[in-house]
């Protein structure tokens, strides 16, 4: 297992990726809308929490206000994330 805290700035956005690790986040401060292929896109604001299952694509944007995270990895923690839809980014 493997855990860190994120920031973000607001209009920060963090494209489809997945990895094989499991993921959850619990939002610390500020707020975020996750985004996860299959399900409705979520705004989460402090003490919410959000998990993505291994290799279920998903994204994070910010609006107005930053984002501060605790995110923990369990899995997988030596495969880095892959971008889910690359030609996007382009
Ligand atoms: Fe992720």
């Amino acid at each position: 297992m493997r855990s860190f805290v994120i920031y973000q700035k607001p209009g920060f956005y963090y494209p489809m990726h997945h990895h094989p690790a499991e993921e959850l986040y619990l939002v610390v401060a500020g707020e975020g809308e996750f985004h996860q292929e299959g399900e409705e896109s979520r705004l989460l604001g402090p003490g919410a929490t959000t998990y993505h299952a291994s290799n279920v694509p998903h994204a994070l944007t910010t609006h107005e206000h930053p984002i501060i995270a605790y995110v923990l990895w369990r899995g997988d923690l030596r495969t880095k994330p892959v971008w889910t839809y690359p030609e996007e980014l382009t």
